[in-house]
């Protein structure tokens, strides 16, 4: 036996301590960007059907979710409005007192050292329900992007610390970019939502932030889900334009791009595991079908594994809890 000729790999998975010894990854709370939903209103928590665990924030009901993150020691949040009053151009997105500026300021005087994320798409606010402006059933590129700015620098006057652009128009980095500047916030770094693919996984949020399109559908300005090359063009001319991030999205289905575009960019990158795939761990789990900690522990670790850097998920909350208990 003792001169076969191979490995003893199990020599290095052999106790918990060896184990832990040789762990390439490690999964950490200060990974995470939790999401959180913000609605008009007064005292309303609405959870969302096909989110178990997430809900609508009313703002009166804002603090108490807050100070939960910050006291599992998640550093950051982003959040999406849930508005109401939408009109063709989405002027609630950048309204000075609209829903996401309220939040900002609230969350920034509440925890100052919390990181406050501000996602920048116009989506929640439109009556059509697209992300940027539209002639007959088109969303038109450049005018969007006059309107995506302005959402940006209104969400940096509230104090957000990072403009997280999602619409997926061509030209919205170095647009915000400028537009900051301006404004003089040269400090404020873009996280770009670079590579975003048009996805099912996208469902329950859509149901969450009301904001599914009226007509059509995303594809004519999110990414084909069957391209990679694409992804990479997509993050070359963000990193060209100057983003200070770069967010992959989905996650799951997608930690192959994941890992070529990090392969790619000395960027921080972020993983964004989306709604969709909340739902489906959720829901497994909640039929006894699968070990939710478990599930979502491995899940998320495949995301660093895979090349994210942080991760926006909406098991943060669970994630920290979990992780505390078994450090
Ligand atoms: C808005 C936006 C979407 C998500 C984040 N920002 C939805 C979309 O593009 O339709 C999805 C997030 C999730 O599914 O968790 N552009
Ligand atoms: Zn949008």
């Amino acid at each position: 036996m003792n001169n076969l000729n191979f490995r003893r790999h199990r020599r290095l998975r052999s106790t918990a301590g060896m184990r832990a010894m040789v762990r390439e990854t490690q999964l950490q709370v200060t990974d995470f960007i939790y999401p959180i939903f913000v609605i008009e209103g007064e005292n309303v928590k609405n959870e969302i059907p096909s989110m178990p665990g997430i809900y609508q924030h009313s703002m009166d009901n804002l603090g108490e979710e807050l100070d939960e993150a910050v006291s599992l020691g998640i550093p950051s949040v982003i959040f999406f409005g849930v508005v109401t009053g939408k009109d063709a151009v989405g002027s609630g997105a950048y309204h000075d007192h609209g829903i996401i500026q309220q939040a900002i300021r609230f969350a920034k005087k509440r925890h100052p050292e919390l990181i406050v994320v501000a996602d920048t798409c116009l989506c929640e606010y439109t009556d059509h329900g697209h992300c940027g402006v539209i002639e007959g059933e088109r969303v038109l590129n450049d005018p969007s992007l006059d309107l995506l700015v302005k959402t940006a620098v209104s969400q940096a006057n509230a104090g957000a610390d990072i403009i997280a652009p999602s619409n997926m128009m061509d030209g919205f980095v170095v647009a915000i970019r400028e537009g900051l500047d301006e404004a003089g916030f040269e400090e404020i770094p873009i996280m770009s939502y670079a590579v975003k693919y048009a996805s099912a996984y996208y469902g329950p949020f859509r149901d969450a932030a009301d904001s599914t399109p009226q007509f059509g559908d995303r594809k004519a300005y999110q990414m084909d889900p069957a391209n990679r090359m694409e992804a990479l063009r997509e993050a070359e001319s963000d990193i060209a334009e100057g983003a200070d991030f770069l967010i992959v999205k989905p996650a799951l289905s997608y930690l192959d791009i994941l890992r070529d575009v990090k392969n790619n960019t000395l960027l921080p990158m972020v993983a964004y595991n989306v709604s969709g795939e909340y739902a489906m761990a959720k829901a497994a789990a909640l039929n006894g079908w699968v070990d939710e900690q478990r599930i979502v522990l491995e899940t998320l670790t495949s995301m660093k594994r895979a090349g994210a850097d942080l991760i926006m998920t909406y098991h943060a909350k669970d994630a920290a809890r979990w992780l505390e208990e078994t450090k």
